[in-house]
Protein backbone atom coordinates (compact mmCIF):
# COMPACT_ATOMS: atom_id res chain seq x y z
CA UNK A 1 0.00 0.00 0.00
CA UNK A 2 1.69 3.61 -1.08
CA UNK A 3 1.09 6.47 1.40
CA UNK A 4 1.25 10.19 0.36
CA UNK A 5 1.54 12.78 1.70
CA UNK A 6 -1.72 15.04 0.73
CA UNK A 7 -1.44 18.22 2.85
CA UNK A 8 0.75 20.56 3.80
CA UNK A 9 1.64 23.48 5.99
CA UNK A 10 4.26 25.59 7.51
CA UNK A 11 4.69 28.39 10.34
CA UNK A 12 7.26 30.92 10.81
CA UNK A 13 9.95 29.90 12.73
CA UNK A 14 11.57 32.28 15.65
CA UNK A 15 10.81 33.85 18.12
CA UNK A 16 7.01 33.59 18.53
CA UNK A 17 6.34 35.63 21.75
CA UNK A 18 2.68 36.37 19.98
CA UNK A 19 1.51 32.53 20.00
CA UNK A 20 1.17 29.14 22.30
CA UNK A 21 1.84 25.96 21.57
CA UNK A 22 -1.66 24.97 20.16
CA UNK A 23 -1.77 28.53 18.46
CA UNK A 24 1.99 27.45 16.86
CA UNK A 25 -0.06 24.24 15.88
CA UNK A 26 -2.90 25.29 14.60
CA UNK A 27 -1.44 27.77 11.93
CA UNK A 28 0.18 24.80 9.57
CA UNK A 29 -2.53 22.43 10.12
CA UNK A 30 -4.99 25.22 8.91
CA UNK A 31 -2.72 25.97 6.41
CA UNK A 32 -2.40 22.50 5.37
CA UNK A 33 -6.34 21.34 5.90
CA UNK A 34 -6.77 24.05 3.18
CA UNK A 35 -4.20 22.87 0.97
CA UNK A 36 -5.89 19.42 0.46
CA UNK A 37 -9.15 21.02 0.52
CA UNK A 38 -10.54 19.14 3.80
CA UNK A 39 -11.29 19.62 7.38
CA UNK A 40 -11.52 18.01 10.97
CA UNK A 41 -13.94 16.20 9.78
CA UNK A 42 -12.00 14.11 7.27
CA UNK A 43 -9.13 13.60 9.51
CA UNK A 44 -9.27 10.17 11.95
CA UNK A 45 -6.13 11.31 14.50
CA UNK A 46 -3.64 13.58 15.27
CA UNK A 47 0.17 12.99 16.33
CA UNK A 48 1.84 15.65 17.90
CA UNK A 49 5.99 15.58 17.67
CA UNK A 50 6.99 17.44 20.36
CA UNK A 51 9.81 17.41 23.29
CA UNK A 52 7.59 18.21 26.35
CA UNK A 53 10.58 19.17 28.93
CA UNK A 54 10.72 23.03 27.53
CA UNK A 55 7.01 23.43 27.92
CA UNK A 56 5.23 25.17 30.46
CA UNK A 57 2.02 22.70 29.26
CA UNK A 58 2.15 19.15 29.98
CA UNK A 59 0.33 16.87 27.66
CA UNK A 60 0.83 18.90 24.55
CA UNK A 61 -1.43 16.41 22.23
CA UNK A 62 -4.68 17.33 24.92
CA UNK A 63 -4.51 20.92 24.50
CA UNK A 64 -3.71 21.24 20.75
CA UNK A 65 -6.39 18.70 19.95
CA UNK A 66 -9.38 20.89 21.48
CA UNK A 67 -7.71 23.76 20.24
CA UNK A 68 -7.45 23.10 16.77
CA UNK A 69 -10.75 21.37 16.68
CA UNK A 70 -9.93 17.60 16.82
CA UNK A 71 -12.13 16.42 19.34
CA UNK A 72 -13.35 13.74 20.20
CA UNK A 73 -10.72 12.09 17.59
CA UNK A 74 -7.70 10.45 19.28
CA UNK A 75 -4.23 12.14 19.63
CA UNK A 76 -1.08 10.71 20.34
CA UNK A 77 2.59 12.30 21.51
CA UNK A 78 6.40 11.01 19.97
CA UNK A 79 9.01 12.03 21.14
CA UNK A 80 12.73 11.47 19.91
CA UNK A 81 14.44 14.04 20.81
CA UNK A 82 15.66 16.58 17.53
CA UNK A 83 13.40 14.12 15.44
CA UNK A 84 10.05 13.78 16.89
CA UNK A 85 8.70 15.06 13.99
CA UNK A 86 9.39 12.25 12.12
CA UNK A 87 8.51 10.03 14.64
CA UNK A 88 4.97 11.23 14.65
CA UNK A 89 5.41 11.22 10.66
CA UNK A 90 6.50 7.40 10.77
CA UNK A 91 4.11 6.67 13.37
CA UNK A 92 1.48 7.91 11.43
CA UNK A 93 2.79 6.13 8.66
CA UNK A 94 2.73 2.51 10.76
CA UNK A 95 -1.17 3.35 11.74
CA UNK A 96 -2.15 3.69 8.00
CA UNK A 97 -0.51 1.01 6.88
CA UNK A 98 -1.77 -1.26 9.55
CA UNK A 99 -5.28 -0.22 8.43
CA UNK A 100 -6.37 1.57 11.87
CA UNK A 101 -6.66 5.52 9.94
CA UNK A 102 -7.08 6.21 6.89
CA UNK A 103 -5.90 10.02 7.15
CA UNK A 104 -3.92 11.60 9.98
CA UNK A 105 -2.66 15.24 10.61
CA UNK A 106 1.19 15.11 11.85
CA UNK A 107 2.32 18.10 13.91
CA UNK A 108 5.51 18.82 15.04
CA UNK A 109 5.52 21.95 17.30
CA UNK A 110 7.94 23.40 19.96
CA UNK A 111 7.94 26.43 21.82
CA UNK A 112 10.77 27.01 23.73
CA UNK A 113 11.59 30.45 23.22
CA UNK A 114 10.39 31.26 26.51
CA UNK A 115 13.64 29.57 28.21
CA UNK A 116 16.87 31.55 28.35
CA UNK A 117 19.71 29.98 26.58
CA UNK A 118 21.32 28.40 29.41
CA UNK A 119 18.13 27.04 30.56
CA UNK A 120 17.57 25.09 26.91
CA UNK A 121 21.14 24.57 26.83
CA UNK A 122 21.25 22.24 29.81
CA UNK A 123 17.75 20.71 28.90
CA UNK A 124 18.70 19.44 26.03
CA UNK A 125 22.30 18.72 27.58
CA UNK A 126 20.09 15.67 29.12
CA UNK A 127 19.38 14.23 26.16
CA UNK A 128 22.77 13.13 26.52
CA UNK A 129 23.62 10.24 29.51
CA UNK A 130 22.83 11.63 32.41
CA UNK A 131 24.34 9.57 34.66
CA UNK A 132 27.89 9.50 32.89
CA UNK A 133 27.71 12.89 30.71
CA UNK A 134 25.71 15.60 30.94
CA UNK A 135 25.93 15.50 34.86
CA UNK A 136 29.64 16.54 34.50
CA UNK A 137 28.51 19.27 32.08
CA UNK A 138 28.39 18.25 28.33
CA UNK A 139 26.13 20.18 25.91
CA UNK A 140 24.87 19.88 22.56
CA UNK A 141 27.64 22.42 20.87
CA UNK A 142 30.17 20.56 23.11
CA UNK A 143 29.02 17.40 21.90
CA UNK A 144 28.98 18.09 17.96
CA UNK A 145 32.88 20.12 19.21
CA UNK A 146 33.74 16.43 20.38
CA UNK A 147 32.89 15.21 16.88
CA UNK A 148 34.12 18.04 15.05
CA UNK A 149 37.74 18.02 16.34
CA UNK A 150 37.69 14.21 15.75
CA UNK A 151 36.55 14.71 12.35
CA UNK A 152 39.44 17.10 11.63
CA UNK A 153 41.87 15.01 13.35
CA UNK A 154 41.05 11.70 11.10
CA UNK A 155 40.08 13.38 7.84
CA UNK A 156 41.81 17.09 7.92
CA UNK A 157 38.08 18.51 7.93
CA UNK A 158 38.99 22.60 8.57
CA UNK A 159 37.09 25.25 10.21
CA UNK A 160 36.98 26.96 6.89
CA UNK A 161 34.88 24.03 5.24
CA UNK A 162 32.46 24.17 7.89
CA UNK A 163 31.81 27.28 7.62
CA UNK A 164 30.86 26.96 4.73
CA UNK A 165 27.77 25.17 5.38
CA UNK A 166 26.74 28.12 6.94
CA UNK A 167 27.59 30.24 4.06
CA UNK A 168 25.20 28.24 2.02
CA UNK A 169 22.65 27.84 4.47
CA UNK A 170 22.55 31.26 5.10
CA UNK A 171 22.28 32.25 1.17
CA UNK A 172 19.39 29.52 0.53
CA UNK A 173 17.28 31.04 3.88
CA UNK A 174 17.24 34.17 2.13
CA UNK A 175 14.68 32.19 -0.09
CA UNK A 176 12.81 31.10 2.67
CA UNK A 177 10.10 33.38 3.99
CA UNK A 178 9.64 30.50 7.16
CA UNK A 179 13.39 31.00 8.18
CA UNK A 180 14.18 32.39 11.55
CA UNK A 181 17.13 34.26 10.06
CA UNK A 182 16.64 35.47 6.14
CA UNK A 183 20.16 36.85 6.25
CA UNK A 184 23.52 35.68 4.46
CA UNK A 185 26.73 35.62 5.91
CA UNK A 186 30.13 36.19 5.12
CA UNK A 187 33.52 33.71 5.61
CA UNK A 188 34.90 36.60 7.82
CA UNK A 189 31.43 36.99 9.74
CA UNK A 190 31.19 33.40 10.74
CA UNK A 191 35.24 33.18 11.58
CA UNK A 192 35.47 35.95 13.63
CA UNK A 193 31.86 34.89 15.70
CA UNK A 194 32.33 33.90 19.05
CA UNK A 195 33.28 30.73 20.15
CA UNK A 196 30.04 28.35 21.00
CA UNK A 197 32.84 25.18 22.06
CA UNK A 198 35.90 25.07 20.31
CA UNK A 199 36.25 24.76 17.48
CA UNK A 200 32.59 25.32 16.68
CA UNK A 201 31.10 29.23 17.06
CA UNK A 202 28.05 30.97 16.47
CA UNK A 203 27.09 30.56 12.97
CA UNK A 204 28.21 26.78 12.81
CA UNK A 205 25.52 26.40 15.71
CA UNK A 206 21.50 26.24 14.28
CA UNK A 207 19.60 28.62 16.61
CA UNK A 208 16.99 27.97 18.81
CA UNK A 209 13.25 28.62 17.91
CA UNK A 210 9.46 28.46 18.45
CA UNK A 211 7.48 27.22 15.49
CA UNK A 212 5.45 24.18 13.89
CA UNK A 213 4.73 22.38 10.58
CA UNK A 214 1.90 20.46 9.39
CA UNK A 215 1.49 17.28 7.41
CA UNK A 216 -1.72 15.51 6.14
CA UNK A 217 -0.75 12.31 5.38
CA UNK A 218 -3.03 9.21 4.12
CA UNK A 219 -3.53 5.63 2.20
CA UNK A 220 -3.20 5.74 -0.93
CA UNK A 221 -6.84 5.73 -1.95
CA UNK A 222 -7.83 9.04 0.30
CA UNK A 223 -4.31 10.92 -0.75
CA UNK A 224 -5.60 10.06 -4.49
CA UNK A 225 -8.82 11.75 -3.63
CA UNK A 226 -7.75 14.51 -1.48
CA UNK A 227 -4.73 15.94 -3.27
CA UNK A 228 -3.85 16.33 -7.57
CA UNK A 229 -0.70 15.77 -6.59
CA UNK A 230 0.08 13.20 -3.95
CA UNK A 231 4.09 13.13 -2.91
CA UNK A 232 4.79 9.41 -1.77
CA UNK A 233 6.73 8.08 0.53
CA UNK A 234 8.53 5.39 -0.97
CA UNK A 235 10.89 4.68 1.42
CA UNK A 236 11.08 4.89 5.52
CA UNK A 237 13.89 4.01 7.60
CA UNK A 238 14.69 4.47 11.24
CA UNK A 239 17.14 3.53 13.90
CA UNK A 240 18.94 4.09 16.91
CA UNK A 241 22.27 4.16 18.60
CA UNK A 242 24.18 4.00 22.04
CA UNK A 243 22.75 6.36 24.11
CA UNK A 244 26.14 7.50 25.67
CA UNK A 245 28.98 9.04 22.80
CA UNK A 246 31.06 6.70 25.56
CA UNK A 247 29.77 3.18 23.98
CA UNK A 248 29.96 4.22 20.05
CA UNK A 249 32.85 2.89 17.94
CA UNK A 250 33.20 5.94 16.55
CA UNK A 251 32.13 9.67 16.73
CA UNK A 252 33.42 11.25 13.33
CA UNK A 253 29.67 9.31 12.09
CA UNK A 254 26.01 8.97 13.48
CA UNK A 255 25.81 5.07 13.10
CA UNK A 256 21.96 5.42 13.48
CA UNK A 257 22.11 7.95 10.38
CA UNK A 258 24.08 4.74 8.32
CA UNK A 259 21.89 2.36 9.12
CA UNK A 260 18.24 4.75 8.40
CA UNK A 261 19.86 5.57 5.00
CA UNK A 262 20.40 2.33 4.16
CA UNK A 263 16.75 0.79 5.04
CA UNK A 264 15.65 3.96 3.36
CA UNK A 265 17.30 3.40 0.20
CA UNK A 266 16.67 -0.14 0.26
CA UNK A 267 12.78 -0.20 0.38
CA UNK A 268 12.97 2.99 -2.04
CA UNK A 269 14.61 1.26 -4.41
CA UNK A 270 17.49 3.66 -5.06
CA UNK A 271 20.79 4.81 -4.72
CA UNK A 272 22.14 8.03 -3.33
CA UNK A 273 23.37 9.06 -6.95
CA UNK A 274 19.43 9.25 -7.50
CA UNK A 275 18.76 11.86 -4.80
CA UNK A 276 17.61 15.05 -6.58
CA UNK A 277 17.36 17.48 -3.38
CA UNK A 278 17.92 16.41 0.05
CA UNK A 279 17.11 18.22 3.63
CA UNK A 280 19.81 16.92 6.34
CA UNK A 281 20.20 17.79 9.90
CA UNK A 282 22.98 20.20 10.65
CA UNK A 283 22.25 21.23 13.69
CA UNK A 284 25.76 22.33 13.56
CA UNK A 285 28.04 22.67 10.64
CA UNK A 286 30.11 19.58 11.12
CA UNK A 287 26.61 17.54 11.39
CA UNK A 288 26.03 18.67 7.68
CA UNK A 289 29.45 17.22 6.53
CA UNK A 290 29.14 13.99 8.67
CA UNK A 291 24.95 13.91 6.92
CA UNK A 292 26.85 13.70 3.27
CA UNK A 293 29.47 10.46 4.73
CA UNK A 294 26.58 8.80 6.58
CA UNK A 295 23.60 9.05 3.49
CA UNK A 296 26.53 8.03 1.19
CA UNK A 297 26.38 11.52 -1.28
CA UNK A 298 30.39 11.54 -0.78
CA UNK A 299 33.03 9.18 0.66
CA UNK A 300 33.62 8.70 4.47
CA UNK A 301 35.80 11.49 4.95
CA UNK A 302 35.52 13.86 1.69
CA UNK A 303 32.37 15.61 3.61
CA UNK A 304 34.51 18.99 3.48
CA UNK A 305 35.97 18.96 0.01
CA UNK A 306 31.82 17.80 -1.02
CA UNK A 307 30.80 21.69 0.17
CA UNK A 308 34.06 23.10 -0.71
CA UNK A 309 33.35 22.05 -4.21
CA UNK A 310 30.05 23.61 -3.82
CA UNK A 311 28.36 19.68 -4.18
CA UNK A 312 25.79 20.59 -2.36
CA UNK A 313 24.56 23.72 -4.15
CA UNK A 314 21.93 23.79 -6.73
CA UNK A 315 23.40 22.94 -9.77
CA UNK A 316 25.81 20.45 -7.47
CA UNK A 317 25.82 17.07 -7.59
CA UNK A 318 22.93 16.88 -4.55
CA UNK A 319 21.45 19.80 -3.60
CA UNK A 320 21.02 20.01 0.67
CA UNK A 321 19.04 22.36 2.70
CA UNK A 322 18.41 24.56 -0.09
CA UNK A 323 15.31 26.03 2.56
CA UNK A 324 18.54 27.07 4.53
CA UNK A 325 18.28 24.53 7.01
CA UNK A 326 18.07 24.34 11.07
CA UNK A 327 21.05 26.64 9.87
CA UNK A 328 19.29 29.58 8.64
CA UNK A 329 15.22 28.50 9.82
CA UNK A 330 16.03 27.50 13.17
CA UNK A 331 15.64 24.29 15.02
CA UNK A 332 11.93 24.48 17.07
CA UNK A 333 12.82 20.20 18.65
CA UNK A 334 10.20 18.95 18.12
CA UNK A 335 8.97 20.83 14.77
CA UNK A 336 12.18 19.93 12.47
CA UNK A 337 11.01 16.66 11.22
CA UNK A 338 7.82 18.57 9.90
CA UNK A 339 9.56 20.81 8.53
CA UNK A 340 11.92 18.59 7.00
CA UNK A 341 8.93 16.69 4.94
CA UNK A 342 7.09 19.75 4.05
CA UNK A 343 10.04 21.42 2.08
CA UNK A 344 10.78 17.58 0.35
CA UNK A 345 7.03 17.77 -0.81
CA UNK A 346 7.23 21.43 -1.22
CA UNK A 347 10.09 20.29 -4.23
CA UNK A 348 8.85 17.53 -5.64
CA UNK A 349 5.75 19.51 -6.18
CA UNK A 350 7.81 22.18 -7.98
CA UNK A 351 6.58 24.68 -5.47
CA UNK A 352 9.58 25.76 -4.01
CA UNK A 353 9.65 29.07 -5.78
CA UNK A 354 13.37 30.75 -5.76
CA UNK A 355 15.12 27.97 -4.41
CA UNK A 356 13.57 25.13 -7.16
CA UNK A 357 15.65 22.56 -7.76
CA UNK A 358 14.72 22.07 -11.19
CA UNK A 359 12.80 18.62 -12.39
CA UNK A 360 13.46 17.28 -9.07
CA UNK A 361 11.27 13.70 -8.90
CA UNK A 362 13.44 12.31 -5.53
CA UNK A 363 13.50 14.02 -2.10
CA UNK A 364 15.72 12.35 1.13
CA UNK A 365 15.19 14.12 4.46
CA UNK A 366 17.32 13.32 7.08
CA UNK A 367 16.24 13.82 10.69
CA UNK A 368 18.89 13.05 13.38
CA UNK A 369 17.22 12.91 17.58
CA UNK A 370 19.84 14.11 19.92
CA UNK A 371 23.23 13.32 19.19
CA UNK A 372 22.72 10.77 16.84
CA UNK A 373 20.60 8.27 19.75
CA UNK A 374 17.69 8.17 16.93
CA UNK A 375 17.93 9.01 13.25
CA UNK A 376 14.73 8.61 10.87
CA UNK A 377 15.69 8.80 6.74
CA UNK A 378 12.92 9.32 4.48
CA UNK A 379 12.49 9.55 0.55
CA UNK A 380 9.92 10.59 -0.96
CA UNK A 381 8.84 10.04 -4.71
CA UNK A 382 6.20 12.32 -7.43
C1 LIG B 1 24.73 29.48 19.63
C2 LIG B 1 23.88 29.87 20.82
C3 LIG B 1 24.50 29.36 22.11
C4 LIG B 1 23.75 31.39 20.85
O1 LIG B 1 22.88 31.74 21.89
P1 LIG B 1 23.00 33.15 22.65
O2 LIG B 1 24.44 33.44 22.91
O3 LIG B 1 22.08 33.12 23.83
O4 LIG B 1 22.52 34.15 21.59
P2 LIG B 1 21.23 35.07 21.70
O5 LIG B 1 19.99 34.21 21.67
O6 LIG B 1 21.40 36.01 22.86
O7 LIG B 1 21.32 35.88 20.36
C5 LIG B 1 22.29 36.87 20.11
C6 LIG B 1 22.18 37.28 18.66
O8 LIG B 1 22.69 36.23 17.83
C7 LIG B 1 21.67 35.68 17.00
N1 LIG B 1 21.84 34.22 17.06
C8 LIG B 1 21.61 33.42 18.11
N2 LIG B 1 21.95 32.17 17.81
C9 LIG B 1 22.39 32.18 16.54
C10 LIG B 1 22.87 31.18 15.68
N3 LIG B 1 22.95 29.91 16.09
N4 LIG B 1 23.25 31.53 14.44
C11 LIG B 1 23.16 32.80 14.02
N5 LIG B 1 22.73 33.82 14.81
C12 LIG B 1 22.33 33.49 16.05
C13 LIG B 1 20.36 36.16 17.60
O9 LIG B 1 19.36 36.34 16.61
C14 LIG B 1 20.75 37.48 18.21
O10 LIG B 1 20.79 38.45 17.19
P3 LIG B 1 20.16 39.90 17.44
O11 LIG B 1 20.93 40.45 18.61
O12 LIG B 1 20.39 40.61 16.15
O13 LIG B 1 18.72 39.66 17.78
C15 LIG B 1 22.43 29.26 20.66
O14 LIG B 1 21.91 29.65 19.42
C16 LIG B 1 22.42 27.75 20.79
O15 LIG B 1 22.34 27.22 21.89
N6 LIG B 1 22.45 26.99 19.67
C17 LIG B 1 22.53 25.55 19.69
C18 LIG B 1 21.17 24.93 19.84
C19 LIG B 1 21.24 23.43 19.90
O16 LIG B 1 22.16 22.86 20.44
N7 LIG B 1 20.24 22.75 19.35
C20 LIG B 1 20.17 21.31 19.30
C21 LIG B 1 20.98 20.80 18.23
S1 LIG B 1 20.70 19.10 17.88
Amino acid sequence: MKIGVAGIGHGVFGKRNDATAQELAFEPFSEAMEDCGITQQDIDATIIGSSPEYHKQRSLPGVVTEYIGMNPKPAFLTEAACASGSAALLSAYGFIRAGMFDVVAVIGVQKMMELSTPEILALMGRVGDVQWESNFGTTFPGYYALYARRHMHEFGTTEEQMAQVAIKNHFYGTKNPKARFQKEVSMEKIMSSKIVASPLKMFDCCANADGAACLIIANEDKARKISDTPIWLEGVGSATAPFSVLNRASISTIPSAVEAGKQAFKMADCEPKNIHVADVHDCFTIAELMAYEDLGFCKRGEGGKFIEEKQSYIGGKIPVNVDGGLKSKGHPVGATGTSMAYEAVKQLRGEAGERQVDGAEIALTHNVGGIGQYCFVNIYKR
